[in-house]
C-alpha cells in the first residue's frame, strides 16, 4: 500500500488547475511540485507565483521537491506558497541540520533527498529529525528518464534502517516510475510513488486510477 504523488512537470501548463483537479478526483493523494533553479540542475521550472495560484485547486498536500542550491534562502516564501512538505537535496544543503530546522520552524513537514550516485549513509544521521526520504531513481532535472534499477535497492536498503530503528518515515521515489514497474517498486518498500510523465499528457484521470489502482492493496 502506498501514495500517489503525480509530479505535475510533465502537466499542461497552459491548463494547469484542470490537470491537477483530474488527478485528485481519479486517486492521487499528494500533488509533486518541483523547483529547478538552473544550477543545482540543468533546468529552470517554476517558482512560488505558479505555486500560490494551483493552491486555489486542492487541499490536497503540496509535496515541494527543492532542485534548488542552498534552498535554506526561501523556505519562508514556500510555505507561504502553500507548501507542506518541503524536500531539499542533501548535495546542495551547505548545512543540512540547520536547513531541516528552518522547515520545521516554518511549520512543513522536512525531507531529505539523495540523488542516484549519493549513497544512503550519507543522510543517514538526519533520518531521526526528517519525516520523508526522497529517493531519486533518475538524475533530477528532467521529466520522461529511464528508472536506474540500483536505486530500488536504496528504497531497500532505507525499508531495512528505518524498520530496524523503529523510524516513523517515509519513503518516497522519483523518476521513471510507470503502470509496469510501480507493483516491483512498491513492494521493495516504497511508501509514496511520484509520476509525472506515465500520469500526465493523455488520459489523466485514467492514467492516475491506475496507479492508484496498483498501489493500494
Ligand atoms: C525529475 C523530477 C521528477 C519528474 C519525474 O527531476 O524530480 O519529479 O517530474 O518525471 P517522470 O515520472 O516522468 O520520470
Ligand atoms: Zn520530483
Amino acid at each position: 500500500m502506498a501514495l500517489l504523488a503525480p509530479s505535475i512537470l510533465s502537466a499542461d501548463f497552459a491548463d494547469l488547475g484542470n490537470d491537477i483537479r483530474k488527478t485528485v478526483e481519479a486517486g492521487a493523494d499528494w500533488i509533486h511540485v518541483d523547483v529547478m533553479d538552473g544550477l543545482f540542475v540543468p533546468s529552470i521550472s517554476f517558482g512560488m507565483p505558479v505555486i500560490k495560484s494551483i493552491r486555489k485547486t486542492t487541499d490536497k498536500p503540496f509535496d515541494v521537491h527543492l532542485m534548488i542550491e542552498e534552498p535554506i534562502r526561501y523556505i519562508q516564501e514556500f510555505k507561504e506558497a502553500g507548501a507542506d512538505i518541503l524536500t531539499v537535496h542533501v548535495e546542495a544543503c551547505k548545512d543540512t541540520m540547520a536547513t531541516i530546522g528552518e522547515i520545521k520552524k516554518a511549520g512543513m513537514k522536512p525531507a531529505l533527498s539523495i540523488k542516484p550516485q549519493t549513497p544512503v549513509s550519507e543522510i543517514e544521521e538526519y533520518l531521526p529529525c526528517i519525516d520523508m526520504i526522497l529517493v531519486m531513481s533518475v538524475e533530477p532535472g528532467f521529466g520522461g528518464q529511464k528508472l536506474i534499477p540500483e536505486t530500488v535497492d536504496k528504497v531497500r536498503e532505507l525499508r531495512r534502517i528505518i524498520d530496524q530503528k523503529g523510524l516513523d518515515i517515509l519513503i518516497e521515489i522519483d523518476g521513471g516510475i510507470n503502470l509496469e514497474n510501480v507493483r516491483d517498486i512498491v513492494d521493495a518498500g516504497t511508501d509514496v510513488i511520484v509520476a509525472g510523465s506515465a500520469v500526465f499528457g493523455s488520459d489523466v484521470a485514467g492514467r492516475t486510477k491506475a496507479f492508484a489502482d496498483l498501489i493500494r492493496h
